[in-house]
């Protein structure tokens, strides 16, 4: 990267004082594209001097006639050559034509506000500055218009949230430091290029990918009329969904292939080596069927997933009875809760906790919550399973919800955040051996959205877990 080292003085003349960056450091493509600004700024001044020194000049021919006629009146009068009543209807005269003379008032305006920021409003007329101010403040993405010297004269609020810096009357090279954007304006306002994209990396307030498009607007004539528009769209979520539908496709084949080679291995095996081995036979038969067992796991929960996502913005129609579902789900999951000597037990709450919901769904909410606890608990250890309500508060209404309680390890609170997410296991060795895919608290996620629920988790190291899921209750939503 170019680094060059400026003097303070001359970074201070190019008003860059109040810059947040270390004054001493700043790329050569920046610092170029300073001086350009400095030295476009200093040709429109001399410019606005030069149009002032010539509305002077036609001020003073204008007015130059006015007086000598006055002062030809005067002498008259004093020598007695003319009536009193005839020199003051001459004066009259006089200031009338002055008056109706006509002025070249854009110019003389021109030339006055000219070499002020301020006075763009008044040059320019009021009624033209706010319909291009409105146009750009309507466009959907981050947008900003610059003048002829490349100074800042308008931007929108999305702008404003991508450039913490930006201020009208700032030069570019203060609102982005990316050296290819401060290029591309150059280039379009040196040669009336219509549309230059490039693609930046703003790292202020957080890294985004950026795709900007400079576009060269018709010359109007006036050196601070918006010359330059510059759109800029946010490609960072862009990336994100693209990286995730890649991590997702990545996962899901990993997971499958795993149990698949394992198949093809052990067919392998009973084929050649172990193919007169009954006792080989019979083990590889049962490992076979635990294989298939997991990959059909596995589609069934990425097909509940596409489904519950699929579903996710049509809100659910049917009456759900949290006490009733719950005990449901203990009672089916009794089995499992045996095979890993855990204790489940119920503690329900005294009135009937309704919400609009999708039965089905929140039995396989309750259901991998409950597993999860038996799965990761503590062998042999107690699981409550609670349903609750909280009270209204404020705008929003009373609140049901079923907890799940286990007395196992624990999860470090640095896991909390991604549990929900697909694929996503704290220990992935322990919970393949535990026949878990990752994907169980995903679609809980899911399945909490479409219901416009919440799920919690706290959990201590050496304590044990709490996973709660609340929803709104029936009756009682805003
Ligand atoms: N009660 C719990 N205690 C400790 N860790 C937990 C608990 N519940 C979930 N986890 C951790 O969160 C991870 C994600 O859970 P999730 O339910 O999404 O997947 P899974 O149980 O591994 O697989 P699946 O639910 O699809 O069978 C688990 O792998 C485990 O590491
Ligand atoms: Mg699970």
């Amino acid at each position: 990267m170019f680094e060059r080292r400026y003097d303070p003085d001359y970074l201070a003349s190019m008003d860059l004082a109040n810059d947040p960056e270390p004054k001493h450091k700043m790329s050569l493509g920046t610092a170029l594209s300073s001086v350009r600004w400095a030295e476009r700024r200093a040709e429109a001044e001399t410019r606005a001097r030069e149009a002032l020194t010539a509305a002077k000049r036609r001020l003073a021919a204008r007015w130059m006639p006015v007086v000598a006629a006055a002062a030809i009146l005067t002498a008259l009068v004093l020598l007695g050559a003319l009536g009193g009543l005839a020199a003051f209807a001459a004066v009259l005269a006089l200031l009338l034509a002055a008056a109706v003379w006509p002025l070249d008032s854009t110019a003389i305006i021109d030339a006055i506000s000219g070499n002020t920021m301020t006075s763009v409003g008044t040059r320019q007329g009021e009624s033209e500055r706010n319909s291009w101010c409105a146009v750009i403040d309507a466009i959907p993405t981050a947008a900003l218009a610059l003048d002829a010297t490349g100074t800042l004269l308008h931007h929108n609020r999305l702008a404003a949230e991508m450039f913490p810096r930006i201020r009208s009357g700032l030069p570019m090279s203060q609102v982005s430091r990316s050296p290819d954007l401060l290029v591309a304006v150059d280039r379009a306002l040196a040669s009336e290029e219509e549309r230059i994209d490039v693609e930046l990396i703003e790292r202020v307030p957080v890294e985004r990918r950026v795709a900007a498009t400079v576009s060269w607007l018709a010359r109007s004539g006036k050196p601070y009329a918006p010359h330059v528009l510059v759109t800029f769209r946010d490609l960072t979520e862009q990336d994100r969904l693209g990286q995730m539908r890649a991590d997702f496709i990545a996962n899901a084949s990993h997971e499958l292939r795993t149990p698949l080679a394992s198949l093809r291995a052990f067919v392998e095996t009973l084929q050649g080596p172990a193919r007169d081995d009954a006792n080989a036979r019979k083990r590889f038969l049962q490992l076979m069927a635990s294989q298939a067992e997991r990959m059909t796991r596995l589609i069934d929960d990425l097909l509940s997933l596409s489904r519950v996502e699929m579903r996710v913005h049509l809100p659910p129609r049917g009456i759900v009875e949290l006490n009733e579902t719950a005990a449901y789900v203990c009672q089916s999951l009794e089995p499992v809760a045996e095979a890993a000597k855990a204790k489940v037990t119920l503690v329900r709450e005294g009135a009937p906790a309704r919400i609009r919901g999708d039965r089905e769904e929140i039995v396989q909410v309750l259901q991998n919550l409950i597993q999860n606890a038996i799965k990761y608990g503590r062998e042999g250890g107690n699981i409550e399973v609670r349903v609750g309500r909280d009270a209204p508060r404020g705008a929003s209404g009373a609140k049901v919800w079923v907890s799940v309680t286990d007395e196992g390890p624990g999860i470090a609170p640095e896991h909390l955040p991604r549990l929900t997410e697909r694929f996503y296991r704290v220990n992935v060795t322990s919970s393949r051996e535990k026949g878990g895919t990752g994907l169980g608290l995903a679609i809980v996620k899911h399945i909490l959205n479409r219901h416009r629920g919440e799920l919690r988790i706290a959990s201590r190291l050496g304590a044990g877990s709490t996973f709660t899921a609340s929803f709104e209750e029936l009756g009682t939503a805003a």
